[in-house]
């Protein structure tokens, strides 16, 4: 018999517009665990009232993400894919989570930190958001959480959270541990700072080609002339260039800019070439099914089912040994 795959689990925000950040970053990283992993993939909603009162946004925005998954290849017959709040008793291990869980825990999150070193008002939504968090990973079994740097500590808050739940209770909550993605790359924007909504400086993954040409050619570059010589390497072109090319390609662009005569206008019509060829299928797939609402509908009816066919188990089990019915 073969051994039962370890299940990993990915949250993610549902968000406007994913850019090509979003897409290396996490979404292409996540989506290759799906190869050795036993796959969880959920859209946040529940997350993303902690800041928007915009409920049209919301809806539509799970939508795009349900239409993304699908159009970057997920197989949502072997893997599970569905939204957060679809299966609600995670708000009902929030709860339980809640009650061993100390205030001073949740005031070294860094989030929290953040937000009141800014002088940010802060929801109880927000101060609370890694209790939530450790309720997504914690009611589906999770073994692994692939996260960036910046959310390893909501990773290590879940295991203590279900640590403090086993000592009281016993073993009742497997411990996750994060999985820190290290090669996740750094993607430079189109003004060369990390590629960012915040820097407003991003490639959206799926506009039309008319935009992404028009975006990469607006990409900052320095202002030597036409004839001079240009180094590829250590350019913004160059660092997002390399990130969609082969090797001998960019091998090829650097030696002819090294001549000279070529200016950054037609190395930036390259990149968009490239970067075109890389997203076009998907743009294609993700345009027909963001379409397709009945598919969509469905797609999340399936993953809600089968969700829900995890976390009952784990909900009944924590009821019955905290001594509810
Ligand atoms: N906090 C994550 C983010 O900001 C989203 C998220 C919510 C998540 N619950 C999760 C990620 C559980 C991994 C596991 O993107």
């Amino acid at each position: 018999m073969s051994q039962k795959k370890k299940r990993s689990l990915t949250g993610l925000k549902p968000t406007g517009n994913l850019h090509l950040g979003n897409y290396l970053g996490a979404l292409r990283p996540a989506l290759e665990l799906s190869k050795s992993y036993d796959c969880i993939y959920f859209i946040a909603d529940l997350h993303s009232l902690t800041q928007t009162r915009d409920a049209q946004a919301l809806a539509s925005q799970v939508l795009d993400q349900v239409a993304t998954w699908l159009a970057i290849g997920l197989d949502t017959d072997k893997h599970i894919l569905f939204r957060q709040s679809d299966v609600p008793s995670v708000t009902e291990l929030t709860w339980y989570l809640s009650c061993v869980t100390g205030h001073g825990l949740l005031e070294k999150a860094h989030a929290f930190k953040d937000a009141q070193a800014k002088g940010q008002e802060v929801n109880m939504g927000t101060f609370c958001y890694p209790i939530l968090m450790a309720a997504d990973i914690l009611l589906y079994d999770t073994d692994v959480v692939p996260v960036g740097k910046d959310q390893k500590q909501h990773v290590e808050m879940a295991r203590d959270m279900a640590g403090s739940l086993n000592a009281a209770y016993g073993e009742l909550l497997v411990l996750p541990e994060p999985l820190i993605q290290e090669e996740v790359m750094l993607i430079p924007g189109l003004d060369g700072r990390k590629m960012s909504k915040s820097y407003n400086n991003e490639v959206p993954l799926f506009c039309d080609e008319k935009t992404l040409r028009k975006k990469l050619m607006s990409l900052k570059t320095d202002s030597t002339g036409m004839e001079e010589p240009k180094a590829l390497d250590g350019s913004t072109v160059g660092d997002l260039f390399k990130l969609f090319a082969t090797k001998a390609q960019y091998d090829d662009l650097s030696a002819r800019l090294a001549k000279g005569g070529m200016g950054w206008g037609h190395a930036k019509e390259e990149l968009f070439v490239a970067i075109n060829d890389h997203v076009k299928e998907m743009r294609e797939r993700y345009v027909a099914c963001r379409k397709d609402e009945a598919l969509l509908q469905r797609e999340l009816a399936k993953g809600a089912e089968k969700a829900q066919a995890v976390a009952s188990q784990t909900i009944k089990r924590v009821r019955q040994a905290v001594g509810l019915r």
